[in-house]
C-alpha cells in the first residue's frame, strides 16, 4: 500500500482539533455539494440521522460533538485514528462500537476522488447511519466477527462490508435509496448509481455478496440491494461465518470489471 500523503490532526490539551481556514472551507464545499447531490437519493434513515447529527457547514466538526449524538442513540462513538490503521485495530475498534475516523480532510486537488477515507467520508458518509439501530447492530457484529477471523476469512468479510456499509442500497417504493457511505460521500458514485445505466443491481444475498470481487478504484459495476435497513438486523443474526466457509468452498465469481493495469 502506498504511504499516505495525509497526516491526521491531533487535538490540543483541551481536546480540540484546530483546522485551518482552508480545511474548513473544503469541508464547506464538500458538505454543501454532497447535500444537494444526495437529496431525494439517500434513504430516510440516513436523512433522519443527519438531522440528529446537525453537522456544521462552515467548519469541520469536533469528534466530541458527534459522540454526544451517537452515544445516547446506539452506544457508538467515533474514535480518532491515524490515516491508516491495521486490520487488527480496525476490527477491534468496531467490536467495541468505536468507528475509526482519521482526522484529516482531503486537499482541493482530490475533492472528487481519494482512496483514503478522510473525515468527510467518515462523518458525512457513515455517522448518520450509526444512529440507526439496525446499521449500528450490524456494524458491531461485523467488528466482532472480523476481530476473531483469520486473515483469509477477513478477505471474505471485507466484501460483506463493501457491499453494505460502503456501497449498500435499499429498495423503496420510490426507487433505490442509498445507505452506503462510499456512495453518500461521493458525487461521482451517486450520479453513477442514479444517472447511469452501467451498474447492475442485484438483490442482496449474503453468499453472493461474499463471493463478489470488487475494486476500490473504479465506479462500482455491481450493487447489492436490501429491501429495508432493518434487514441488517436479520443479517447480523445469521451465522455469517458459516456463509464465509461456504463462500470459500465455492470460490469467487468472475470479476465483471477489467483487471488493474498498474497491478504489480
Ligand atoms: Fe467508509
Amino acid at each position: 500500500m502506498n504511504a499516505t500523503q495525509y497526516v491526521a490532526r491531533k487535538p490540543d490539551t483541551n481536546g480540540v482539533i484546530h483546522y485551518s481556514d482552508e480545511e474548513n472551507a473544503i469541508w464547506h464545499t464538500l458538505i454543501e455539494r454532497q447535500l444537494a447531490c444526495v437529496k431525494g437519493r439517500a434513504c430516510d434513515e440516513y436523512v433522519a440521522g443527519l438531522a440528529r447529527l446537525a453537522l456544521p457547514h462552515d467548519r469541520i466538526p469536533q469528534l466530541d460533538d458527534i459522540n454526544r449524538v451517537l452515544e445516547p442513540a446506539t452506544g457508538w462513538q467515533v474514535n480518532r485514528v491515524p490515516a491508516l490503521i491495521s486490520f487488527d485495530r480496525f476490527f477491534e475498534l468496531l467490536a467495541n462500537r468505536r468507528f475509526p475516523v482519521a482526522t484529516f480532510i482531503r486537499s482541493r486537488e482530490e475533492l472528487d476522488y481519494l482512496q483514503e477515507p478522510d473525515i468527510f467520508h467518515e462523518l458525512f458518509g457513515h455517522c448518520a447511519l450509526l444512529t440507526n439501530p439496525a446499521f449500528a447492530r450490524f456494524t458491531h457484529t461485523y467488528g466482532q466477527l472480523g476481530r476473531d477471523a483469520s486473515p483469509q476469512d477477513r478477505g471474505f468479510l471485507a466484501r460483506l462490508y463493501w457491499f453494505t456499509v460502503e456501497f449498500g442500497l435499499l429498495n423503496t417504493p420510490s426507487g433505490h435509496r442509498i445507505y452506503g457511505g462510499g456512495i453518500l460521500s461521493s458525487p461521482g458514485e451517486t450520479r453513477h448509481v442514479f444517472e447511469s445505466d452501467l451498474p447492475e443491481f442485484r438483490p442482496f444475498n449474503i453468499l453472493d455478496v461474499l463471493r463478489t470481487p470488487y475494486r476500490i478504484d473504479i465506479m462500482q459495476p455491481v450493487y447489492y440491494v436490501l429491501d429495508s435497513i432493518d434487514d441488517l438486523f436479520a443479517i447480523a443474526e445469521m451465522d455469517i461465518m458459516a456463509e464465509v466457509q461456504k463462500a470459500r468452498g465455492l470460490g469467487l465469481f468472475a470479476p465483471t470489471f477489467p483487471a488493474r493495469q498498474d497491478a504489480s
